[in-house]
């Protein structure tokens, strides 16, 4: 069986992609707290210090990186400071580390997990992601970049987080397209399946929504009623919100009601 290590393989999309790998890949997870799953091989490491990195790459025919520190999905809401800095520590200098690693220890295949739209970052956050991307396809190392749409367990916890204002003010019309983690995850597979190939196709959900409808369809879902009121969103915001989607690429399954149904709370 050939070994896939994964960073990120204890999130919302790596833990998916492990449970789709474990029959029929060795799986090895860097983490910095390692989980108790037998049919796992566990690296307790940090990307940020770079402990762990060695043993997570060597003798691993692919590497999957989803690691990632984004304070504002952490927090499920943006701080003004998030609009300055992010920290790069993971996401950049994590995946230089790995490069470098993966490189020595002549791994096949190094596939990265990004975002759609990072070509035009706004947030200091989408532009580490930006510069990990260009980082990894000018590595010494066979590479494929995979891009998503916004994941639905974020979307979720952004609203959950909002709706504790009094009342929220809404750019109601722009576009949003949230995918299902489990869903990319199986394109990830495919991805390893077929091995380096450069930037894949986008992925996104299955529906371009407007954040009016998505927000209906979450307070329906979570039983809630909090007043919204619709503003105008700025051309530039609705240029970057567009950005965000990909209607031309490939699609997930798993609707976003549908989603919001089977998890009843994040
Ligand atoms: N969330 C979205 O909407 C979205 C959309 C498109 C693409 N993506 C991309 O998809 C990937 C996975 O996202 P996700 O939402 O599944 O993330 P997540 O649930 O927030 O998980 C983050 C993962 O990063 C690991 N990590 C964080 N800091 C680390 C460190 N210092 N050293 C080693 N590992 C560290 C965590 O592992 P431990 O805590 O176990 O160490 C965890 O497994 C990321 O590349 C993200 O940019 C996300």
């Amino acid at each position: 069986m050939d070994t896939v290590a994964i960073t990120g393989g204890t999130g919302h999309l790596g833990s998916e992609l492990v449970r789709l790998l474990k029959p029929t890949h060795q799986v090895r997870i860097l983490t910095r707290r390692p989980g108790t799953d037998p049919e796992v091989e566990w690296v307790q490491g940090d990307l940020a210090t770079g402990q762990g990195v060695p043993e997570t790459v060597a003798d691993a025919h692919t590497l999957v990186h989803a690691a990632t520190w984004s304070p504002t999905a952490q927090r499920g809401f943006a701080h003004p400071v998030d609009f300055w800095r992010s920290p790069p520590d993971v996401d950049v200098d994590g995946t230089s580390r790995l490069l470098e690693a993966a490189a020595a220890a002549k791994v096949q295949h190094f596939l990265y997990v990004s975002i759609v739209g990072v070509d035009r970052p706004t947030m200091p956050y989408l532009r580490l992601k930006h510069t990990a991307e260009e980082l990894v396809s000018v590595a010494d190392v066979p590479w494929s970049i995979a891009r998503a749409t916004l994941f639905h367990w974020l979307l979720d916890r952004m609203l959950g987080r909002a709706m504790r204002l009094p009342v929220l003010p809404l750019p109601g019309a722009l576009p949003v397209q949230p995918v299902d983690a489990r869903d990319f995850a199986e394109y990830l597979t495919e991805c390893i399946r077929n091995g380096a190939g450069g930037r894949r196709e986008d992925y996104g959900g299955p529906e371009v929504l407007s954040l009016r409808e998505a927000v209906r369809t979450w307070q329906s879902a979570r039983g809630r009623t909090r007043r919204v009121f619709n503003v105008a969103a700025p051309k530039r915001l609705r240029r970057i919100a567009a950005d965000m989607t990909c209607p031309g690429g490939r699609r997930g399954k798993t609707t976003w009601d549908e989603w919001l149904h089977a998890h009843p709370g994040d």
